[in-house]
């Protein structure tokens, strides 16, 4: 039987896509639309959504953990699809797998600046993504232009991981956030964490026509293109690679509200995490060796 090359085999394994949650579909919606013959994983860290409020080192443990149950998978490359996670453990997962390609996210700070007419541009985030250092860095060097103003979204992730996305309460944690932003005249919005552009018709509602919202899953997707192409490993094959949706949670849980955020129906699979508390080591409730 013919065996495909090395290299023509690695260029048929799949992308790996994660997030804490399900935000980070926007992006693999995004990377799909570019390159449809890609195969991709996505893996959402259900069990242990939100990342934002927590201590650095656990978010560096959770990525960590959830990038290696990926490449158990056999991907070829890793986006982070989270904002948070990027800021906080991409430099470790670079420093881990220095020959794999790692497209990361950041705050479309740079866009925004460039675009704001009013030199005023409000970032929404989570309080782990404004607090890091590479945020930090990103507004020295850009922000440089305009006045930026940072508002941490405490809650925002969570309504979005419970599909409420244009209820009264989230409309009024909304209302709270845009409303410093929005009597500082700030006319360009950064939506810096993945979640967030599930609620860019709520946001659009109460910013207003005036200001623009940016969302970078464009952007990202590609930068997924150049890096695969960059490393000779874009599938180039003319036939649909197919998506495959991964929780670190209880799938039955969650297969509702991937499928409302993604609009198709799908298949939720347990994601096979080495470090968790009881996939690996059990088996037909025995435990295996
Ligand atoms: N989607 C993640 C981000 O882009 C959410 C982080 C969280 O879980 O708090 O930041």
């Amino acid at each position: 039987m013919h065996q495909p090359h090395p290299m023509e085999a690695m260029r048929r394994q799949p992308i790996g896509v994660f997030d804490s949650g399900i935000g980070g579909l926007s992006v693999l919606a995004h990377i799909h639309r570019r390159l449809p013959w890609e195969g991709l994983l996505y893996a959402a860290d259900s069990a242990h959504v939100p990342y934002g409020d927590k201590p650095t080192a656990e978010i560096r443990r959770r990525v960590s953990t959830v990038a290696e149950a990926l490449l158990g998978l056999g991907v070829k490359a890793l986006v982070v699809a989270c904002n948070t996670a990027t800021a906080t453990a991409i430099q470790d997962l670079r420093n881990h797998h220095p020959h794999l390609p790692i497209i990361g996210m950041e705050p479309g700070v740079k866009p925004a600046v460039a675009q704001s007419r009013a030199r005023r541009v409000g970032v929404l985030a989570t309080n782990g993504t404004l607090r890091s250092g590479r945020f930090n860095h990103l507004l020295e060097r850009y922000g440089g232009g305009a006045e930026v103003i940072v508002q941490p979204c405490p809650g925002l992730v969570e309504r979005v991981e419970q599909g409420k996305l244009g209820d009264g309460v989230t409309e009024a944690l909304l209302r709270r956030y845009l409303e410093p932003l929005l009597e500082n005249g700030v006319d360009s919005l950064v939506l810096g964490c993945t979640h967030y552009p599930f609620l860019i018709p709520l946001i659009e509602r109460l910013a207003g026509p005036e200001v623009s919202v940016i969302d970078t899953g464009p952007a990202v997707a590609r930068q997924v293109e150049l890096r695969l192409n960059e490393h000779g490993l874009l599938s180039g094959r003319h036939v649909s690679g197919g998506i495959r949706f991964f929780t670190s949670g209880e799938p039955g849980r969650h297969q509702a509200m991937f499928e409302c955020l993604w609009g198709r129906p799908l298949l939720l699979e347990q994601l096979p995490e080495s470090a968790g508390v009881d996939l690996t080591f059990q088996k037909a409730g025995q435990l295996v060796e």
